[in-house]
């Protein structure tokens, strides 16, 4: 039996690109979302791409009579890959309260109605923010966790109230993947990442210089402990991520409890690194200068994701030269994103 899957903020960045792979690996797809950082298109795009559909519903997970409809309607959903929420870290601390009610209250609501359509599985999107500044790297699942703004402690919240959850009621299984730093495209060039206004992001602002639309490329401190004294991060592509997330679909079956998993490649560029590709993939020069640090910024952080190989067989395959190139490809083809 095919088996169907609740994707929700599926019409985002990555949710677009776990729907294809979900779509090619032969689940059914339901994707429910507000749009409210997203075009329909991206789904459009999916189905093209694919040659399968999908089921969108237009829909705030804090909206529970609606979830429940969307629940009733579909009948056997087998799981839900949870996307859908607001990821801007400098936004999260200007609107606390914006942050709380839609991740934290809204995964809430999600998880209610879940349990009333005795849907207990859920894989939700963590990020490598729930480990604040670490004590060393690469980081291993088990690192302290802290947070420093309302979005990570969103992060931190939810992974506690998944646990609870499972705690009281051992039916549920759910895996938390922290995330790190997705970049790239899908490789038609026509799926990507679409941020509204200026990027805050490293990649997404780059690409804004490549296409004339942005003057430089500031980088955010040249002072850090690193190899060329610019921040390190593991960069990972979004493609190599939605695969993780059919990887992590195998830990959804009874008595799995719950999984914790770093998504990365263990591998850490510096800012420069990723300009210096940037620029190998674009073909010329791209302008920087070397600016103060960004507050609230760590020097460097990368992941050992060695436990996802372990139980779940996943590996990022992709590297840093592939994941500029797909960028590229798709800024340069869409400079104006889904507009
Ligand atoms: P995105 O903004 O592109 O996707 C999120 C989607 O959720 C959007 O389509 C948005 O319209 C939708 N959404 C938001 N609130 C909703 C609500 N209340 N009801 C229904 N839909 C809603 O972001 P993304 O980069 O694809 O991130 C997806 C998830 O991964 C987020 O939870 C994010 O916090 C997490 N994450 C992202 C990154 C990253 O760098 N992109 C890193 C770590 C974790
Ligand atoms: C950011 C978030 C983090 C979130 C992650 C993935 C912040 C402080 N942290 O991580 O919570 O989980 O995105 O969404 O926003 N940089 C520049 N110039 C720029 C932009 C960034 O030099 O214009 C540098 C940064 O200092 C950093 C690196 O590039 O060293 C990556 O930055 P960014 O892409 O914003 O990701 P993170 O800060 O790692």
């Amino acid at each position: 039996m095919t088996r169907k899957i609740l994707v929700t903020g599926g019409a985002g960045y990555i949710g677009s690109h776990t729907c294809v792979e979900l779509l090619n690996s032969g689940y059914e797809v339901v994707v429910v979302d507000n749009l409210y950082n997203a075009s329909e298109k991206s789904l459009q795009i999916v189905q093209e791409i694919t040659g399968k559909n999908l089921t969108f519903y237009k829909a705030d997970i804090r909206d529970a009579s609606k979830m429940d409809e969307i629940f009733k309607k579909e009948k056997n959903i087998f799981g839900v890959i949870h996307f859908a929420g607001l990821k801007a870290v400098g936004e999260s601390c200007q609107i606390p309260l914006t942050y709380y009610d839609n991740n934290v209250a809204g995964t809430v609501t999600l998880c209610e109605v879940m349990a009333k359509n005795n849907c207990k599985n859920i894989i939700f999107s963590s990020s490598a923010t729930v480990y604040g500044d670490p004590h060393k790297v690469p980081i291993k699942e088990d690192f302290p966790l802290s947070a420093t703004n309302p979005y990570g402690r969103t992060k931190l919240m939810l992974e506690e109230i998944l646990k609870d959850v499972y705690t009281s009621d051992n039916n549920w299984n759910v895996v938390l993947l922290r995330y790190f730093n997705p970049i790239g495209a899908h490789e038609s060039g026509d799926l990507g990442e679409d941020p509204n206004g200026i990027p805050n992001n490293l990649v997404p602002y780059i690409l804004q210089v490549a296409v004339g639309k942005l003057e430089k490329v500031n980088v955010f401190g040249s002072d850090y402990d690193t190899h060329d004294g610019t921040g390190v991060r593991d960069y990972i592509h979004v493609v190599d991520l939605a695969k993780g997330h059919v990887s992590a679909l195998k830990k959804l079956e009874p008595q799995s409890g719950v999984s914790v998993y770093n998504l990365g490649t263990g591998n850490g560029y510096s800012v420069l690194d990723i300009v210096k590709n940037m620029n190998k993939a674009v073909g010329r020069e791209l302008p920087f200068v070397l600016a103060p640090r960004r507050p609230g910024d760590i020097a460097t952080c990368y992941a050992d994701s060695s436990l996802a190989f372990r139980e779940l067989g996943w590996r990022a395959e992709f590297d840093i030269e592939r994941m500029c190139v797909d960028s590229w490809r798709w800024q340069s083809k869409h400079p104006d994103g889904f507009k």
